[in-house]
């Protein structure tokens, strides 16, 4: 049985983020306009401008040719609509190889746009990125486990923690970056024991997508979970409505009453 909760009055801050592990479940959606942003604004606490719009705007087949630039693009539309929910920034690949490299791309990030984090991803090798960001003033979300933007090395997809030294090496990854100093440890793709293990491990809230439900809250892409997306739907994907239908059958509907002329009415003229 679902609850109806209450909608976010107020802008959230990354402490009050913090405060809610372990006491209420976080809530993340994906946007990529000032349109969507402000329909999700105050339903959900937090709004990541996923580079995954590389694949469900962009139609690339995935994340990796995704640029600063775009991306900052979108974040600044999508900053104008989100007033309460705390905006992340999803730093596109190769944008953060070097401490240097990932400081001076964040701060442009900053400086160009109104959010409040930025998420990267990889294991504990990434501890120094995160820590030169964090003394440099920028929020950081790690993101661990299956990590798109390594597709092409990897080969694939691959779900995660299907051992437990698998699952010993992520939890050593998120105890390295929370060291470091991110605030929150997104874990996506992994086997629901090997999030559970991580997120009891780690003091920082921790996001899970397809991580089954222990972690201390969810992300879903809004695309995938509105059934926009429609070349293909991974298993953790729940549909919380039919866009695509919606969208067809509307636009059938129009395009039938202008072609036989139904469409303007007396009622919609002047
Ligand atoms: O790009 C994205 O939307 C993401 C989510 C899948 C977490 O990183």
């Amino acid at each position: 049985m679902s609850i109806h909760t209450p909608k976010i009055e107020k802008k959230i801050t990354l402490s009050a983020l913090q405060a809610m592990k372990g006491k209420e479940p976080i809530v993340m959606v994906t946007a990529y306009d000032a349109l969507f942003a402000k329909l999700f604004d105050g339903e959900v606490e937090m709004i990541l401008v996923g580079d995954s719009l590389n694949m469900s705007f962009l139609g690339k087949p995935d994340t990796l040719s995704a640029t600063l630039d775009q991306m900052i693009y979108h974040t600044q539309a999508v900053c104008h609509g989100a007033q309460k929910s705390i905006v992340v920034f999803d730093m596109p690949f190769g944008t953060y190889t070097t401490p240097e490299i990932a400081v001076a791309n964040a701060t442009k990030v900053y400086q160009q746009t109104d959010a409040q984090a930025v998420k990267i991803e990889g294991g504990k090798e990434r501890a120094p990125v995160i820590k030169a960001l964090v003394e440099n003033g920028i929020a950081v979300v790690a993101h661990v486990g299956l990590m798109p933007q390594f597709v092409r090395s990897e080969g694939g997809y691959k779900v995660r923690g299907k051992d437990t030294e698998d699952i010993q090496s992520m939890v050593e990854d998120a105890k390295v970056l929370e060291e470091a100093g991110a605030f929150m440890i997104l874990v996506e793709g992994v086997k629901s024991e090997a999030a559970k293990a991580i997120t009891e491990t780690v003091s920082v809230p921790t996001i899970g997508i397809g991580a089954g439900n222990t972690t201390d809250g969810q992300v879903l892409v809004w695309s995938d979970m509105f059934d926009f997306f429609e070349a293909f739907t991974p298993k953790f994907v729940k549909k919380y409505g039919k866009g695509a239908t919606m969208i067809k059958e509307g636009l059938q509907q129009y395009r039938d009453e202008v072609k036989s002329r139904e469409f303007p009415s007396e009622e919609y003229s002047y």
